[in-house]
């Protein structure tokens, strides 16, 4: 898949460094973090002896990365640097873990470590976590999240477990997503406090050792500060960088909205998904009357149709629009522009879907929520009947919240494959019949806890390509690029059968 075969170049090189410094053995489970053990090492690490030359190839490979890695940031102030640092540094895992060295960077590939083809995520269902003291491979619970507009959110993770940024990065370097085991917290924290002082400052992206960046980008003298204010700083570091991890409302979609004054309708306080679509579905009217409606260059009549199939809610609150029966996607009750989510949990069914995969439909209605806890943030099993996500109840144990998850935002949604809390969705394709099965089973009675939004969506088929159309333009371009989206080639639809040149 895109982008797969550098992450797990990264993956290797990293491998070969922490044997070539020795952090394998050097560090002991007990947590002495031996100052031996942070050798000059990290980012770029230094060839071992008697390396293959597919191992050559692939370090060069990796430092091809990392100098374009340093490029993507030179610009940036000097605290996103730092924190640009830190999150591409493989040692900020535990050191201990004995076969697989990562960064968040490994879980959330940036698209500079991709050629631009991915987002904050890597391309498979559940990442591999490093390999903790159990030493068995393991992976992740959930698929890997973009971190696009993150640090807007209020609620995080796919149940909203965490409700600030900053407690769900401390649980985070502390905990199995970076090779820790429960218990293992202070020692996690100790090992941030030594490479803060036992780094050497060798790697493409640093400028100087941790202690004297720190100084340099956020006028902070470490050497004065407790282990945990440390480690909060390391923190507030990696948000700096997060801060400008962000769209910039640059697709296509943004044009056709901008070309066609779609934005008049754009939510306002108090105002529910049905009145925004009300209000565009009578701009649209009003344009299409007037044989007005203006078509970016990638815009055609399959992504027309899929945007009007997305904004499109049940008929009672679209009032003169023809056709209102089907294609109503009421996709934008839950995916509110312009991020495309309402920030809230709602069920579609994920879970019900795995867990009647491996048990036989029907047996998630036998559920028992009478279940210890943990095994309500499992994942399914075959053979455990036990075991299911239960999303947003872990939270907030109650009956709207069974088998809810956050709604997840759709910008860039080309490049955050494989979908849904679960990673178990390859295509837009199976993404949308996942919503349009559930809608289904919704109207049949037979989707347990399901949404009430699932009841007035009416999509078949045929609407599946459209939206598909429809939501590849979100995919956003560089700021210099979306001009181009705005004013060459900027076309006006004049009916399904024939587009006429727009001339401005
Ligand atoms: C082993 C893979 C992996 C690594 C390494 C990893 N993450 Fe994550 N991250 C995930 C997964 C999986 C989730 C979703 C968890 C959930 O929904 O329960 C997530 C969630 C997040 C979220 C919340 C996103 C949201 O929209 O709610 C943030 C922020 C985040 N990670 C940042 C980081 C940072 C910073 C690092 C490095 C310190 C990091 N991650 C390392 C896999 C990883
Ligand atoms: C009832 C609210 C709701 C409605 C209506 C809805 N969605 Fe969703 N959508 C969700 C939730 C919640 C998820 C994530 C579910 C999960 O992970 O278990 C999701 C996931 C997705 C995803 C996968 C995103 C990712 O990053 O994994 C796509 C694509 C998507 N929806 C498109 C659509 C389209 C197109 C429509 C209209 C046909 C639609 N949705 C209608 C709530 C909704």
């Amino acid at each position: 898949m895109k982008g797969e075969g550098k992450v797990f170049f990264g993956s290797l090189v990293a491998v070969l460094a922490m044997i070539a410094i020795g952090a394998v053995s050097g560090c002991s489970r007990e947590g002495e973090i031996a100052p031996e053990t942070s050798q000059p090492a990290g980012l770029t690490p230094s060839e071992p002896a008697g390396v293959t030359p597919a191992e050559a190839a692939s370090i060069e490979n990796a430092k091809m990365e990392q100098a374009q890695l340093a490029h993507a940031y030179s610009d940036a102030p000097p605290e996103v640097r730092l924190g640009a640092r830190l999150f591409n540094d493989n040692r900020l895992t535990n050191p201990g873990a004995p076969n697989l060295s990562t960064s968040c960077r490994t879980c959330h590939v940036p698209p500079e470590a991709s050629n631009r083809e991915r987002q904050y995520t890597d391309s498979t269902a559940l990442s591999v976590i490093p390999a903790n003291a159990l030493g068995s491979k393991q992976e992740t619970l959930r698929n890997t999240p973009t971190l696009l507009d993150v640090t807007g959110e209020t609620s995080f993770n796919a149940d909203g477990e965490f409700t600030s940024l900053e407690e769900l990065l401390e649980h985070k370097l502390t905990s199995t997503h970076l090779g820790w085991l429960p218990g293992e917290e202070d020692l996690a924290k100790d090992a941030i406090f030594a490479l803060m002082f036992y780094d050497y400052g060798e790697d493409l992206l640093a400028e100087g050792n941790y202690l004297e960046q720190f100084k340099a980008a956020k006028g902070l003298d470490l050497e004065t500060m407790s282990r945990d204010l440390v480690v909060a700083k390391v923190i507030e570091s990696l948000v700096d960088y997060l801060k400008v991890v962000k769209t910039h409302n640059t697709a296509a979609y943004d044009a056709m909205v901008y070309l066609n004054r779609f934005n008049e309708g754009l939510l306002g306080e108090g105002d529910t998904p049905q009145e925004l679509s009300g209000r565009i579905f009578g701009r649209i009217a009003n344009q299409e009357g007037r044989v007005l409606i203006r078509f970016p260059n990638v815009y055609n009549e399959e992504t027309y149709q899929g945007l009007k199939t997305f904004y499109r809610v049940s008929p009672t609150w679209s009032g003169s629009v023809e056709g209102m029966e089907e294609n109503i996607g009421n996709c934008i009750a839950c995916h509110v522009p312009p991020s495309f989510t309402d920030g809230k949990f709602h069920n579609i069914g994920v879970t019900q879907a795995e867990y009647d995969a491996a048990h036989g439909e029907g047996a998630f209605a036998g559920f028992s929520v009478e279940s210890p806890p943990a095994a309500t943030r499992a994942r399914v099993k075959a053979g455990d009947a036990s075991k299911a996500d239960l999303g947003r109840w872990n939270v907030d144990p109650s009956d709207t919240s069974f088998a809810a998850f956050m709604t997840p935002k759709l910008r860039f949604i080309t490049q955050t494959d494989p979908y849904m809390h679960n990673g178990a969705y390859e295509t837009l394709e199976d993404a949308i019949r996942q919503h349009m099965k559930a809608s289904e089973l919704a109207k049949a009675g037979t989707l347990r806890n399901a949404d009430p939004e699932l009841l007035t969506m009416n999509i078949s088929e045929r609407d599946i390509p459209q939206l598909v159309a429809f939501l590849k333009t979100l995919e956003e371009v560089p700021v210099e690029e979306y001009r181009d989206f705005r004013i060459a080639n900027v076309r006006i639809r004049q009916d399904p059968m024939g587009e006429q040149t727009y001339d401005n």
